[in-house]
């Protein structure tokens, strides 16, 4: 999509974004173990020992040996039902446990038996069954293939990259093989200095790393938290590898590959004909270079071609090798796979069998994985650093009446807090939070509050004597208890990874622990990387101790996933399993998923942050984050007035909606800019509202199905090359086409339309375009070129109201957008917006709209629920019929009851209204055009 500006009006101000401290973060050569394995790339052989081979019901498994030093390695391969294939490799008798990563997969996933069979040329092959695949191993050199419908499609260590250091005695206790005690340990073995850090390692060097090749590919998808492209980078050819390690970074540099504030180690690679994905799941730093190859192939018919192919060499400090690869064929088929991996199956929930956490039964268990938020969270919220008092809160909430602007909850940042102590309140700020929760829950508003990890050294405050007496914080390397600086000074950071540190953590959200706390307050945690002012990178030591004796290297990127599972426990908790939580959390890991939402974290008020939002979310979005948002407005810095409302409009086309912004920044609720600019974010936040009906479908959609609510157009159009690269237009859905201008004094956008053959139509015009075109579209500043697929039918909200419990009795509207053929299908899907009751009493209803014949049926897709939706369709708009008809009539109950309707019919866009209709949801019912 091409913005054309009238004239340059972007203004970028003073701070140069991601110049603070610019080398507080190591680049790559910095990085001991990418030395070391870089230094021996490629010259590491490795052999697979062939007649070692043995078979179990659950995986194949076999030794691998070091052509000089003669160690073994076990490698294990499963075949995963539903099309994958398992890894993994560790060491054949390594002298401690490695640390492989729990609590990330939910159980073993589902394995089906390989059977082997020995082929010519030191091969064997492991096929499995159900889904038609391959695994090809060859012994000399060790060559793992992996083949789909007789094509291979992944090579791993075809490029002798197969990296493995193995646990040695540590130095003083006896015999090494490694350069210590001469001074410097020059390779960084057991211990490694960064500027005035020292990390000393208890293990070891204990690094891994793998080559993969994936044939046919070019372009390559996901592993956040980055500020760069969708597509990812070739990395050999220029700059640093992508670097996934948790970090809290300040005004974030764009196009860098430095690790943010979370890691998903999942890779999304893509042609036409298929997707591929690769699942490192790996918890310590992980690096991983990109290169691209071209390849010489030998097709049928005997002619050589060339075709590219991707390489990528996954590294990671510590841990063992674990890799999924995810066979497709289509990007819906890797979603699904990826969250049968990190979410647990609905039907293999023994509801008998209760676990020990409520979240384990209710919120763990969608076929898919994306937890279902509830319906407030869809809304808009309000925030900043911070809203100072109680009173600063109620004037904001009254200000959204007065401008008759809808939100659903307002945002208290550390300052709310005694002295950054979570879980207490200022009391001059805030005298009595509980009045304050009832004053907004009395307008169906909600507040949200900030909860960190570190926690104040303060023997007088109950929740560091109380994990302190319990020894609940992470230890340094003496033994200590870690001590740190963050927003409250000198402070101790909670062991996230003990389970009974969850669950006393979680009991904190009790209504009658939790002081001034009410069932309509919700969470958010921040700075969970951990982020440690005076740390190493601003982030906890590596060599910092956590329960079970594991260093912090091996699960720095879990810190956060546990943080925010810990925190949605106790939300479930608090409500006795009744209430769905809502838990924003700033890191993350490959799951996260099942606890709530992400944001972006620390982005600045410029238009460059703008237009790298919508690509940061599309791989949240692809990588199973998928209710994921960007601070609106840009959190440094102050936005001007355009930037501002460019940033509602593309912040209400995205799953979490919120402001948010600094505490130096000037105050900045919507309606401080003028009118004008009022009335543009207004508009945006009510169609945001009217359109909930489709984003909550959506979501459902997510949770059952994991497919993500917002997808890169390759997604939709897996065989449109030119949809490859796309990344400022994307998809809400199957059915919405969303090009947010990101570029200020835009007067046009030149919109791709992908689907050649298919008919878009503009949502706020109604005019028709032909898919497979460019074209040009007029904008102002108070419209978003948004665009209806023809063959969907979007669900709407007649009105916005004041907040998304109004929208309960407001009814709704169809967009019933023809295709070629002049069919449409769209669903609908409703609960309670806010209980558990959708899974545990059936409380829900689906419905299927389909448009056939000249016919709009509604009927039930699923007739297991129960809900009553007072609400009736209320209007029907049809988009692209071909003449005026001459009737319009409604059909109730198996024909008995006709009526005829009166319609409006416009030339000009063929588009067709029919209104003041009475048409419940909950039954079926046909409207037929004559
Ligand atoms: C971090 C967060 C930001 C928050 C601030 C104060 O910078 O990213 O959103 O406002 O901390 O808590």
């Amino acid at each position: 999509m091409e913005q054309i500006q009238s004239v340059t009006t972007a203004t970028v101000e003073s701070v140069v974004p991601g110049d603070e401290g610019k080398d507080k973060f190591k680049k790559c050569d910095q990085i001991a173990f990418y030395r070391r394995q870089k230094q021996l790339a490629g010259s590491v052989q490795y052999h697979a020992l062939l007649d070692t081979l043995e078979v179990s019901e659950t995986h194949a498994e076999l030794q691998l040996q070091h052509t000089h030093t003669e160690a073994c390695l076990l490698l294990q391969v499963c075949g995963i039902k539903g099309k994958a294939v398992r890894v993994k490799i560790n060491e054949l008798k390594p002298i401690r446990a490695r640390y492989e990563v729990p609590d990330v997969l939910i159980g073993e996933p589902v394995t089906q038996r390989l059977r082997a069979e020995p082929r010519g040329g030191g091969t064997v092959t492991l096929s499995a069954e159900e889904g038609n695949f391959q695994v090809q191993v060859r012994g000399h050199p060790f060559l793992l293939e992996v083949e789909c419908e007789g094509e291979v499609l992944v090579s791993m260590n075809a490029q002798g990259r197969l990296y493995f250091e193995t646990l040695q005695t540590p130095p003083t206790q006896g015999v090494s093989s490694v350069d210590r005690g001469e001074g410097e340990d020059s390779q960084g073995l057991w211990k490694e200095e960064f500027k005035t850090f020292l990390d000393v390692k208890a293990n070891g060097p204990s690094s891994v790393g793998l080559d993969f090749s994936l044939h046919g590919v070019e372009h390559v998808y996901g592993i956040p938290e980055h500020a760069d492209t969708l597509r990812l980078k070739n990395t050999r050819s220029a700059g640093e590898p992508y670097r996934l390690y948790n970090l809290d970074v300040f005004a974030y540099e764009i196009h860098s590959r430095l690790g943010l504030y979370g890691s998903v180690p999942l890779l999304l690679g893509h042609r036409l004909g298929r997707t591929v994905g690769i699942f490192w799941l790996n918890t310590s730093e992980t690096l991983l270079d990109i290169g691209s190859e071209a390849e010489t192939e030998e097709p049928p018919q005997k002619k050589r071609r060339v075709v590219p192919s991707t390489e990528l060499h996954w590294m990671s400090e510590s841990g063992v090798i674990d890799a999924f690869i995810l066979l497709g064929p289509s990007p819906l088929d890797i979603f699904k796979q990826f969250a049968a991996l990190t979410a647990l199956a609905f039907d293999s929930v023994q509801w008998a069998e209760v676990p020990v956490h409520w979240s384990d039964m209710l919120a763990h268990c969608g076929a898919g994985s994306q937890a279902l938020p509830p319906l407030f969270s869809l809304g808009y919220h309000q925030s900043r650093w911070n809203y100072e008092d109680e009173a600063d809160v109620l004037a904001v909430d009254a200000g959204f009446d007065q401008r008759d602007i809808p939100y659903d909850v307002i945002w208290l940042d550390i300052e709310h807090t005694d002295g950054k102590r979570y879980f207490t309140w200022d009391n001059k700020r805030f005298p009595d939070p509980a009045r304050l929760q009832r004053h907004l829950q009395h307008r169906n508003r909600r507040l949200v509050v900030i909860s960190d990890p570190h926690i104040k050294v303060d023997p007088d405050y109950t929740v560091y004597r109380d994990a302190s007496e319990q020894g609940f914080f992470v230890r340094n390397r003496a033994g200590q208890v870690f001590e740190g600086s963050c927003w409250p000074g000198l402070c101790s950071y909670l062991d996230f990874t003990s389970p009974h540190v969850r669950d006393w953590y979680s009991s904190q959200f009790a209504l009658n622990k939790y002081k001034g706390s009410t069932g309509t307050l919700f969470v958010w945690n921040d700075m969970n990387e951990p982020s440690v002012f005076d740390g190493p990178e601003q982030t906890m030591p590596k060599d910092a101790v956590h329960c079970g004796g594991w260093e912090h290297r091996e699960l720095h990127n879990l810190y956060g996933f546990y943080q925010q599972w810990a925190t949605m426990e106790g939300l479930i908790q608090r409500s006795k399993g009744a209430e769905r939580p809502f838990v924003l959390t700033r890191s993350f890991f490959a799951g996260s998923q099942r606890f709530g939402a992400v944001w972006t974290g620390d982005n600045v008020a410029s238009w460059d942050y703008l237009k790298i939002s919508i690509p940061m979310l599309l791989t949240l979005s692809i990588t199973g984050i998928s209710f994921c948002g960007a601070d609106v407005g840009g959190f440094f810095q102050d936005p001007e007035p355009e930037l501002l409302v460019r940033w509602y409009q593309a912040g209400a086309l995205q799953p979490f909606f919120r402001g948010h912004s600094a505490m130096q920044t000037k105050r900045r609720e919507p309606w401080l800019f003028g009118e004008e600019n009022t009335r543009a974010i207004r508009d945006a936040i009510r169609e945001r509202y009217r359109l909930l009906p489709y984003w909550y479908s959506l979501f459902h959609r997510a949770h059952c199905h994991a497919e993500p609510p917002v997808r890169p157009l390759w997604v939709e159009f897996p065989g449109e090359i030119q949809c490859f690269e796309m990344e400022d237009e994307y998809m809400i859905g199957n059915a919405l086409l969303a090009c947010p201008v990101t570029d200020a004094g835009v007067t046009e956008v030149n919109v791709l339309f992908p689907g050649s053959g298919e008919f878009w139509y503009d949502i706020r015009t109604f005019r028709r375009f032909e898919g497979g075109t460019n074209t040009s579209v007029p904008v102002t500043l108070d419209s978003v070129p948004v665009f209806q697929r023809g063959g969907t039918i979007v669900p709407r909200k007649t009105k916005a109201g004041r907040s998304t419990a109004c929208l309960s009795s407001i009814p709704f509207d169809l967009t019933v957008a023809l295709d070629s053929e002049g069919c449409a299908d769209g669903e609908l899907y409703e609960d309670d917006g806010r209980s558990f009751n959708y899974r545990t009493k059936q409380e829900f209803t689906l419905r299927r709209f389909t448009f056939r014949n000249k016919t709009l049926s509604c009927s039930c897709a699923d007739e297991k629920g129960q809900f009553q939706c007072v609400c009736s369709v209320e209007r029907v708009v049809f988009l692209g019929l071909e003449a005026k008809p001459s009737a319009v009539i409604v059909q109730q109950g198996s024909g008995v009851c006709e009526k005829k309707k009166t319609f409006r019919f416009e030339e000009e866009t063929s588009m067709l209204t029919v209104e003041k209709l009475k048409l419940k949801t909950v039954h079926s019912w046909e409207l037929k055009i004559k």
